[in-house]
């Protein structure tokens, strides 16, 4: 069985000074959170859609969802501080109202990224059958340059760097070994899903991306993706 889970849990604080967190606020004519669901809606094979929210806007959320989604299988429920706590609440929804089952995966996506496409939806849940965890990157475009306090240390070779997107995709049961596994420190550090995969020793598979797949993170994200959004019909 494979779910579907949508982070909408952060607070956006890289966007300024907003009325409410980034993923309500509107991109065409719906909010981007709404965009962002309706792309997941699209694929039938997701037994659950959840959308996992900051405690403070459960309300709003439903509100939206109600207005603006029809399909069943979409749940609200509520996130927690750090990324991974609002990854591992809608886990822990799975687990108790579904059920876990060895071969159960979830394709979890940024709430923030609504331009995510059918084929990246399509190649995850393909990769996360086979595979552990599924990674979505596409080829680094800038140098990558690693450094410390305004001092370059290292410039990796450009071929083998990537900028990791969402989906990422995992194996339930695998996933939550790799976390029971990390230290609350780690815990509290590690943004990146996959990176607790790696460090419990898995093997994480890579899927292309798309440019067009940005995240909306500053205020000139916004710009873009409203631009993007004025080019196309009928969003
Ligand atoms: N996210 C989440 N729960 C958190 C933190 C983030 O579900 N505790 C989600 C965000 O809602 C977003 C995605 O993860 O859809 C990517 O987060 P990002 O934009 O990097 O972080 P935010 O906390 O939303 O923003 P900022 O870092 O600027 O405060």
């Amino acid at each position: 069985t494979v779910y579907a889970q949508i982070l909408a849990g952060g607070k956006g604080t890289r966007m300024g000074n907003t009325a409410m967190p980034k993923q309500f606020l509107p991109l065409g004519k719906k909010p981007i959170l709404i965009q962002t669901i309706e792309k997941f809606v699209l694929e039938e094979r997701f037994k659950a859609i959840l959308v996992v929210c900051p405690v403070d806007w459960l309300t709003h959320t439903q509100d939206l969802v109600h207005k603006y989604v029809t399909d069943q299988r979409v749940v609200v429920i509520t996130g927690g501080a750090e990324r991974n706590d609002t990854l591992m609440n809608g886990i822990k929804y799975i687990e108790e109202n579904f059920g876990l089952q060895d071969d159960d995966a979830v394709v979890t996506h940024d709430a923030v990224r609504p331009f995510i496409t059918k084929r990246i939806i399509d190649d995850n849940i393909k990769a996360v059958m086979k595979y552990p965890a599924v990674d979505t990157v596409v080829p680094a475009i800038d140098t990558i340059v690693r450094g410390k306090d305004d001092q370059v240390e290292e410039i990796p070779i450009r071929d083998y760097m990537y900028q990791g997107q969402t989906p990422q995709s995992f194996n339930i049961k695998h996933l939550k070994a790799a976390f029971n596994q990390l230290t609350d420190q780690q815990k509290a550090i590690l943004s990146d899903s996959c990176k607790i995969c790696l460090l419990a020793g898995e093997a994480v598979h890579v899927v292309r991306g798309e440019l067009a797949n940005i995240k909306i993170t500053t205020p000139y994200d916004l710009k873009i993706a409203r631009a993007i959004i004025e080019t196309r019909v009928n969003i």
